[in-house]
């Protein structure tokens, strides 16, 4: 009963706010969204919701800036989608998003790229030494934060622990170094750390490190984000704790970042994406690490076929069946840009996205104050799959 009175009043309110809102006329904002969504979105905002162009299922929108927290809410009661649009700077941003998408620039000249399986040694023995009680650990750090939302003090704190984190895995070797990517619109960094290789290609590992909740007064609420995305840097960093350990000198340069700003529009990888690629930087793959820790399908690992390279997510595929015995997995699409891996597939680059179960399956509990490590069992054994998966990846490509 409560409930419904609840969300009646929350429902007048909204209707005020909105009506409230969109009275004056309000600033544009130009946003690209998934085609699917465009009949509804346009019925339910008219004039508002004004499609400029779609290409490739992607449609370029004109939008009014104070009606961006009612896109979201209905992106997330309507189509299950907690933001489901990306946001741009100018139209002349957004355009060049529309035009990079499915575009492979510098990918397409390496399409001879070896997907091979022969390093069967080093692989078993890095794979051996994944401690699942080391990832819990992090998860526990990183959810300790009130929040690490890309605008809060909180925010910043947990990004610059991750980089001393990381930098302390791999003191005292000179081919290793740490550097914050430095943000021109938010204050939250985003770590990266380089091992350097013997070639001028890169392998980057990444995940986003912010968390959200709720969709008003965000910079204060609690957001743990233990499975959203603390399992994906933890698994990260247990990937460079055994890198380290071992003393591996791998042959393509490894990057491994920890992204700022995804949860309101992909915006940290998006800049270093469009950065990489303008300095043409030869990124000979991305594995993508967002979400590894919750156990919702019968597949362990999951692989999202749309934004990302089909060869590079076959490879992975045969990766996880030549070394991880036991560990089963398939393919799903999140069915739009919902993590970084599209930031860097939208620069041409193979990309790939091994997610914890399939899109339906996934954590009920991301985006909120339940999104804890004691929800997902008080472990992390679904994430040390994903760590393992990484360390293959990364001594085979
Ligand atoms: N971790 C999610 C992505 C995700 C959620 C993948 C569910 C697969 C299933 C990510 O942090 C996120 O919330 N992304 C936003 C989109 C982004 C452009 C703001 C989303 O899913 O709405
Ligand atoms: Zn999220």
């Amino acid at each position: 009963m409560y409930k419904y009175l609840l969300r009646f009043s929350f429902s007048v309110s909204l209707i005020f706010q909105t009506t409230q809102a969109f009275s004056q006329e309000s600033e544009k904002v130009f946003i690209t969204v998934d085609s699917d969504v465009i009949q509804q979105q346009s019925k339910k905002f008219g004039k508002r919701f004004d499609v400029l162009s779609v290409e490739d299922s992607v449609a370029l929108v004109r939008f009014d800036r104070d009606a961006l927290p009612w896109l979201s809410l209905s992106m997330h009661r309507d189509f299950s989608r907690c933001g489901g649009f990306v946001l741009h700077e100018d139209i002349s941003d957004a355009k060049k998003t529309l035009q990079g998408h499915g575009k492979r620039s510098w990918a397409k000249e390496v399409s001879f790229q070896s997907y091979e399986i022969n390093n069967d040694q080093t692989v078993k023995q890095l794979i051996e030494a994944v401690q699942a009680e080391k990832i819990a650990q992090t998860i526990e750090k990183l959810s300790s934060y009130h929040n690490r939302y890309y605008t809060s003090d909180s925010g910043v704190e947990s990004s610059r622990w991750i980089g001393a984190t990381w930098a302390k895995l791999v003191e005292g070797r000179s081919d290793a170094h740490l550097e914050y990517y430095e943000h021109s619109a938010w204050p939250q960094p985003t770590p990266i750390l380089t091992i350097e290789g013997k070639s001028d290609e890169v392998v980057i590992i990444g995940g986003h490190a912010d968390s959200i909740a709720g969709f008003w007064r965000r910079s204060t609420s609690r957001a743990p984000g233990a499975d959203d995305n603390a399992s994906g840097i933890a698994t990260i960093t247990e990937v460079i704790r055994v890198l380290a350990e071992n003393s591996h000198r791998p042959e393509k340069t490894l990057k491994f970042m920890g992204y700022a700003a995804e949860e309101v529009g992909l915006r940290g990888s998006k800049e270093i994406a469009e950065d990489y690629s303008a300095r043409g930087i030869q990124v000979a793959g991305v594995l993508q690490l967002d979400m590894t820790n919750y156990a919702g399908s019968e597949w362990d690992i999951v692989f999202m076929s749309d934004y990302t390279n089909d060869e590079q997510n076959a490879f992975l595929g045969r990766l996880i069946d030549t070394y991880l015995p036991g560990v089963s997995w398939g393919y799903d699409q999140c069915g739009y840009a919902c993590s970084d891996h599209a930031s860097w597939h939208n620069q041409g680059y193979p990309a790939s996205m091994p997610f914890e179960a399939k899109s339906r399956d996934k954590n009920p509990g991301i985006h909120s104050s339940r999104d804890t490590l004691e929800r997902m069992g008080g472990n992390a054994d679904h994430a040390s799959k994903f760590a393992r998966l990484a360390l293959a990846f990364v001594a085979e490509l």
